[in-house]
């Protein structure tokens, strides 16, 4: 029984010390280690939700993979013992309870002092595993775009029974326990289709029993999505946050979300807009310190936006990589004038509880990935140029030095 562990705090607590000063100097070189992550074992999928790529033509051949043995074994010696917790999910695309591997290491994990949190779906749990993830008092992240049938399974596919009915099955039994911790939370994308059903998800999950919504934008992958952002429904979006809001501190419920948009009034304006008058300067960003992301083949990366791989723990020990040079050019720059890559574009900074702090709404940031421009009079292959050259200048290394060695050219010619 779970409950019959004995569980050694002694190394985390004293990395969590650690870690919270070295977090707090702002050091680049690390002795202690992450606090917090997000782990996948798999990059299955038991569903194909409208608004996720993973239904996209491009990853429909792609080779399913699972976390082998091997890695998962350096995870508990070079990690396990020293963190505060670990969220199964949200770092990729897959859900990480369709993975044959998730009973296995979830009991090996159990082992540890950290708590398990998840991002989910919600239709994969049994009753066997309902009653292991109560007893481990575990953080359960259900995402559900739709408080209505309707809307959920237009959304996600016919799974609104089972995942409600999951969500009871939960409630029911950490009633069973007095005092136990398990908590639910409702993971919320919004966008065009399902925002106005927001202020019922508050009541829904005010009638589940489920204590907090966690909220955040689409961000549109392909141009197709583009109107769904919510970028473009400025004031329905700030109309249905505020009720949600309002709803959510009369039933008790704790409301995360973004902040609303900025709706300036109408001006005369001879030029156009450009992405830089979008952006802000966001706010400090802790994640190089106390996070990390892992995925299912052992590549070790920043955060769970960020696809900058820092190092393979099929080759690397997780101290190796933790303090490359990677690692320190990332802590050196990304709370500096210059952050690297998509960092500089970023708004999901995360402060030390974990949470994004969407306390500044940024267009530029929510459409990065398919650019803000509505022009489409290039057409297509100009349009995919486009992106593709913004993408490689945005996005790597060497773009950004082809970038700087642009500026250069410029100041020095411009002055
Ligand atoms: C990619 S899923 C993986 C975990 C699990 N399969 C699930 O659905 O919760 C993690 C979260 O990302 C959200 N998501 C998927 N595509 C998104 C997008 N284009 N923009 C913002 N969030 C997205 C999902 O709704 C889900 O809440
Ligand atoms: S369940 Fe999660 S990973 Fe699967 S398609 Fe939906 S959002 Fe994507």
């Amino acid at each position: 029984m779970l409950q019959d562990l004995k569980i050694d705090r002694s190394l985390m607590e004293a990395n969590s010390a650690r870690n919270r000063l070295e977090t707090e100097e702002q050091r680049i070189r690390l002795e202690s280690r992450p606090r917090h992550g997000w782990l996948a074992i798999t990059n299955e999928c038991n569903h194909r939700c409208v608004h996720c790529s993973i239904g996209h033509v491009e990853y429909r051949n792609q080779k399913i993979v699972e976390m082998p043995m091997r890695v998962w074994e350096r995870l508990e010696t070079d990690l396990f013992p020293y963190m505060e917790s670990v969220i199964f999910g949200g770092n990729n695309l897959g859900e990480q309870m369709a993975a044959a591997c998730w009973d296995t290491y979830f009991d090996r994990l159990s082992r540890f002092a950290l708590r398990p949190e998840f991002i989910t779906n919600g239709d994969l749990f049994t009753e066997e595993r309902i009653e292991k993830v109560v007893a481990k008092e575990c953080v359960i992240r259900f995402s559900i775009e739709g408080a209505t049938r309707e809307t959920y399974e237009k959304i996600r596919g016919k799974r609104y029974d089972v995942v409600l009915g999951n969500i009871r099955k939960l409630q029911q039994e950490r009633e069973k326990h007095p005092g136990n911790r398990t908590t639910l939370v409702f993971g919320v994308t919004i966008f065009r289709d399902n925002i106005e059903e927001l202020p019922l998800m508050v009541d829904l999950a005010a009638e589940l029993g489920v204590e907090r919504l966690e909220v955040h934008h689409l961000h549109p992958s392909y141009p197709e999505h583009r109107y769904q952002s919510l970028v473009y429904h400025r004031t329905l979006c700030n109309q249905k946050l505020s009720e949600a809001k309002e709803r959510a501190s009369r039933t008790g419920i704790r409301f995360l979300g973004p902040a609303e948009f900025p709706v300036p009034p109408m001006v005369r304006v001879s030029t156009k807009p450009k992405p830089k008058d979008n952006y802000a300067m966001p706010d400090r960003c802790i994640l190089a310190w106390s996070w990390v992301s892992i995925n299912e083949s052992g590549e070790v990366m920043p955060c769970c936006a960020m696809p900058l791989v820092m190092g393979n723990l099929n080759k690397q020990s997780f101290m190796g990589i933790w303090n490359n040079l990677r690692y320190r050019h990332l802590r050196k720059t990304v709370n500096s004038e210059r952050p690297v890559g998509i960092c500089q574009h970023c708004h999901d900074r995360f402060d030390e509880a974990g949470f994004e702090q969407s306390s500044r709404i940024d267009d530029f940031s929510l459409l990065q990935k398919i650019g803000l421009d509505d022009d489409m009079s290039m057409g297509k292959l100009g349009l995919s140029f486009k992106y593709a050259v913004r993408n490689y200048l945005r996005r790597t290394r060497g773009g950004a030095r082809i970038v700087r060695f642009l500026s250069l050219i410029v100041r020095r010619f411009s002055l």
